[in-house]
């Protein structure tokens, strides 16, 4: 008697919790995420931001509650983040965004490999606002000057959440371990979730010293030296034959 009301108990639960697992793999992948891509001022040292949209089925965040977001931004050769700034600005909590290996600054762009920078943010509600501040490299001077192209692809995104509920979606994309964030090194384990890009891809030109410029700026100084010195010569060369000639300049007279 007692085994069998045990029994349908154990039968009961198993049926809801297979109906929950049907309801959650069926339910939670929806991730539906939409991430917006710009970079915003001018110059050399400029600000890229993204804007991003959590929602899931039937615009619903509660997939996304209390997980954190993490961004792998790759950035090409011309553009850097500095690892400097990054760490002062996470002491102030205004980013939490970490680079991947050592950045060299002071290299030109044409000795520097890309770079990675993962920045981090707590998902607080469905939209998140994250930020990377981005400098362009020096660029080595070209015959004819002009401007390189510096294309800036949209970052993996990956999510980590205090729970198991990303076990479920897709299985097939295995978890990496990566950094929890920029202020410990601990590490942790994130998934790389999907999503659609709303804006267009990004490409900063940067300009480049022109040669031809510095060639004919070089001559040009050089002109002006040697003139200028032979002008002076010939001034000093006649001021002399004047003083010795000049009777009235004679001090014994
Ligand atoms: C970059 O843009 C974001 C979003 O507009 C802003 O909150 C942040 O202060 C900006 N950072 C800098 C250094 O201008
Ligand atoms: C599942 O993960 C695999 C491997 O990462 C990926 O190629 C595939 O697009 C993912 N499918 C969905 C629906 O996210
Ligand atoms: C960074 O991650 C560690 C380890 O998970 C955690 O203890 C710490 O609170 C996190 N710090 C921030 C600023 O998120």
């Amino acid at each position: 008697m007692l085994g069998c009301r045990q029994n349908m108990r154990v039968l009961i639960s198993c049926i809801v919790f297979l109906s929950s697992v049907h309801y959650l793999s069926a339910f939670s992948c929806e991730f539906n995420v939409r991430l917006k891509q710009t970079l915003k001022n001018e110059g050399f040292h400029r600000n890229l931001t993204y804007g991003i949209i959590l929602n899931g089925e039937d615009d619903q965040c509660w997939l996304f509650k209390d997980c954190i977001l993490g961004l792998e931004q790759v950035l090409p050769r011309g553009v850097f983040a500095n690892p400097d700034e990054l760490s002062a600005l996470r002491r102030i909590n205004k980013i939490n965004a970490v680079p991947k290996q050592q950045v060299n600054v002071e290299l030109p762009a044409e000795q520097s490999p890309p770079t990675v920078t993962y920045v981090i943010e707590k998902i607080q509600n469905c939209k998140v606002y994250m930020w990377l501040p981005v400098h362009a490299r020096y660029h080595a001077a070209l015959y004819g000057g002009g401007m390189t192209r510096n294309k800036i692809n949209p970052p993996k995104l990956y999510l980590r959440c205090p729970d198991q509920r990303l076990e479920m979606c897709n299985r097939s994309a295995k978890p990496v371990n990566f950094l929890c964030n920029g202020s410990s090194k601990e590490k942790c384990s994130w998934k790389e979730i999907p999503y659609s890009v709303m804006s267009e891809s990004i490409v900063w030109k940067i300009p480049v010293g022109n040669l031809d410029h510095y060639t004919k700026i070089s001559v040009g100084t050089a002109l002006v030296i040697a003139i200028g010195s032979l002008y002076l010569i010939k001034a000093i060369h006649e001021h002399k034959l004047i003083t010795s000639f000049n009777p009235f300049n004679n001090p014994l007279s």
